[in-house]
């Protein structure tokens, strides 16, 4: 077997997705679960022209900003980012990265909120398996390792207790016996109770926000923010259930996604990626006589690149971008042509993780 290459590493920031960045050699290295002012050696994982993936093998300078990691799986699992560190310094990073893509349009000042806890959170979980290799965990995407967590701390206590049932005595691999060697399982509490589905895709029983809590403050957000705005007609889209836009003083409003059973009322089930998308939009919306002066959205990470078309189309007098990924909400809204950004806030729904909320509510000028 091919020795994989170790490379010394000084970190001398951190990137978005949580991971350090060092100069040492030629070739920029990106290495998780380090901090600045850490110092050592990383096993190369992957490069390509200029750049380089790396895993800490070693470390012979310890930051100071670093912590003892809470949960006993930190080291090698791929889902947290930041236990390493205090919450407080977890936060600053997470804001110097979003002013750092916001540097692109002008704005006000970032506002913060925090997570409520950092761990014993989310509401739904996902695991990847092998039963052949009796491996059950997180998957790293990196080089499709898959790191066992029994002791995860990250899910909420239903969450956690169903995870230890799953890995004592590997219960689990009977519960798998049927499936494909290889797969994923979702763990995810509903109306009280805790289901475990094997190879379904992401999010079975309807999308919900992970972490409950941080979702009402999130809610509360955009509920001030309305109750300034004049009487209006709201377009939900990216709406899931309408979560986000079910507590707005609206006077009419259409919720529109992807799901095929009726979620809201009235509602749209419509692919908003496809071609046809303002088209349909816009038949529904005369159909119930709804003139939208303001519109939500709150895309998946891909976010919506032909957000520019919608305002044209649209031009609403206010507009609510949530967005999970800060990269594809900064790319959607520099095109928009005569919108002021009100408010920038950063909801940190995903504590732990490299992961945040972004709320942008932005003024027809
Ligand atoms: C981040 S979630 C937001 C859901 C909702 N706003 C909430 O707070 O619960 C993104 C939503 O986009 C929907 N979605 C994903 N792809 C879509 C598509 N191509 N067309 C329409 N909706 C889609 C998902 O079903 C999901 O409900």
């Amino acid at each position: 077997m091919q020795q994989q290459r170790m490379l010394p590493f000084k970190i001398l920031s951190m990137d978005s997705l949580g991971q350090g960045v060092s100069k040492e050699t030629d070739k920029i290295t990106f290495i998780a679960k380090t901090l600045p002012g850490d110092e050592g050696e990383a096993r190369v994982v992957s490069q390509r022209k200029g750049v380089c993936f790396a895993k800490l093998h070693k470390l012979t300078q310890a930051s100071a900003l670093r912590i003892k990691p809470i949960c006993p799986h930190f080291d090698h699992c791929p889902s947290c980012h930041y236990l390493h560190t205090s919450y407080e310094q977890e936060l600053e990073f997470k804001k110097q990265n979003l002013e750092k893509l916001f540097q692109k349009l002008p704005h006000p000042e970032i506002s913060l909120t925090p997570a409520v806890r950092r761990t014993h959170y989310r509401n739904r979980i996902q695991l990847h398996y092998h039963s052949q290799k009796k491996q059950l965990g997180m998957i790293d995407l990196k080089d499709q390792s898959i790191a066992p967590i029994p002791g995860c701390l990250i899910g909420r206590d239903s969450i956690s207790q169903t995870l230890q049932k799953l890995y004592a005595n590997d219960t689990w691999l009977n519960l798998a016996k049927h499936e494909p060697v290889q797969g994923h399982v979702e763990i995810y509490e509903l109306n009280g109770e805790v289901i475990v589905s094997w190879n379904k895709p992401y999010a079975q029983g309807g999308f919900t926000q992970v972490f409950d809590e941080m979702n009402q403050l999130l809610k509360a957000k955009l509920k001030s923010w309305s109750e300034a705005l004049p009487r209006f007609e709201l377009l939900d889209i990216f709406a899931g259930n309408g979560n986000l836009s079910e507590n707005l003083n609206y006077s009419k409003r259409l919720c529109v996604d992807v799901y095929g059973q009726v979620v809201a009322d009235p509602y749209l089930s419509q692919d908003l990626y496809d071609e046809q998308a303002i088209v349909k939009v816009k038949k529904k919306l005369q159909k119930l006589e709804l003139t939208p002066s303001v519109i939500v959205l709150d895309p998946p990470r891909s976010g919506l690149k032909n957000l520019e078309q919608w305002i044209l189309e649209f031009r609403p007098e206010n507009l609510a971008y949530v967005s999970c990924d800060p990269h594809t909400l900064v790319r959607d809204l520099i095109p928009l042509k005569n919108y002021e950004i009100t408010e920038l806030h950063l909801i940190d729904l995903f504590p732990s993780t490299f992961h945040y909320e972004t709320v942008v509510f932005l003024k027809r000028q």
